[in-house]
């Protein structure tokens, strides 16, 4: 199977089990509700919960096992979209070829159906992990804490907050943060790497993979997390809004720290590359060539949109 038809495959299935598990009236009050769902089923090309049943797969698991984590990951990360598109982060009207949630619903309803989707996330694992064998209870609870952590302050929050100190000073007069390299590999690492590492070690876990696999999995993954980040730096330089599906050209215009203001562009893409590279030798090493994990790190640097 051609990786373009694997993807829209797994999409097929993920976009269906996002669809059921997505909260609904009379349980969801239908203004949140709504709200949440207009952004989850916007699209999005999916790509953290394909990883996580890719990684499932990979290691001779049950993807299915993998597909609340897999869901509950894309429900943290459209979550983190709509937050980041907010007037107070940075401030975007389109995003996955629409209208952002809080141009068509408010402000207030955006960081709501936001908070939902963070905290239905973990009620979806935390209700699976009570109905499968007992190994997967266990796993799951595994899986609950990696998320947790990616997904937190020590992770995904932690990266958001060091790019908006990097463009705002604070109200009581703290000068806005200057990274240097050092520093922008590591906000990239957290606000984006986190949840990408998050969801193919969730998927590894769940696939019952012994832990030097797992460990083998988290180091290639960081690698194609902090490759992913410096693509979208690059679309955002290189490409347009209409293929991308939310505004083009507003890193530089807001002077975020992104690779291609600190190296260029070409630079930026030779380093995209050598971060694949290494993903590469980590899945070798694991022997995990034959599997889609390489496939998908590929396409990750090569995407367009
Ligand atoms: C965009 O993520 C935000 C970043 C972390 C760079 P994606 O490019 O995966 O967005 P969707 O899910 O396809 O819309
Ligand atoms: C967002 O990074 C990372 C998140 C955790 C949402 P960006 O701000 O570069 O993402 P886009 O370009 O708006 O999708
Ligand atoms: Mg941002
Ligand atoms: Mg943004
Ligand atoms: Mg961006």
């Amino acid at each position: 199977m051609s990786l373009s038809a694997y993807l829209e495959a797994r999409r097929t299935e993920i976009d269906a089990a996002l669809a059921a598990w997505l909260p609904a009236p009379p349980e969801t009050p239908a203004v949140v509700a709504d709200a949440m769902r207009y952004s989850v089923t916007a699209g999005g090309k999916r790509l953290r919960p394909v990883l996580c049943l890719a990684s499932a797969e990979a290691v001779g698991g049950d993807r299915a096992s993998a597909m609340p984590a897999a869901c509950a990951i894309e429900f943290i990360h459209t979550y983190s979209l709509i937050h980041d598109d907010l007037p107070a982060m940075d401030n975007d009207t389109m995003r996955r070829g629409r209208p952002t949630l809080h141009v068509v619903a408010g402000e207030g309803m955006a960081i709501l159906a936001g908070d939902g989707l963070l905290t239905e996330a973990f009620a979806l694992l935390s209700r699976h992990a009570g109905t499968g064998r007992a190994a997967d209870a266990a796993r799951t609870l595994r899986v609950i804490q990696v998320i947790a952590v990616a997904a937190g302050s020590a992770g995904m929050v932690g990266g958001q907050a060091l790019d908006l100190a990097c463009v705002t000073s604070d109200p009581s007069g703290r000068p806005a943060l200057a990274l240097d390299a050092d520093g922008l590999r590591v906000m990239h690492g957290r606000k984006t790497g986190a949840l990408i590492r998050a969801a193919a070690v969730a998927g590894a876990i769940m696939g019952g993979a012994t832990d030097a696999t797992i460990a083998a999995i988290d180091a290639a993954a960081a690698e194609l997390g902090l490759a992913f980040q410096i693509v979208d730096d690059l679309l955002d330089v290189e490409g347009a809004s209409h293929d991308l599906g939310k505004t083009a050209g507003k890193d530089a215009a807001a002077g975020k720290p992104t690779y291609p203001a600190l190296y260029g562009v070409t630079q930026s893409r030779a380093m995209a590359d050598a971060c694949l590279a290494r993903a590469e030798t980590s899945l070798v090493r694991a022997g995990l060539t034959d599997s889609r994990l390489l496939d998908i790190g590929r396409w990750i640097v090569a995407r367009e949109n």
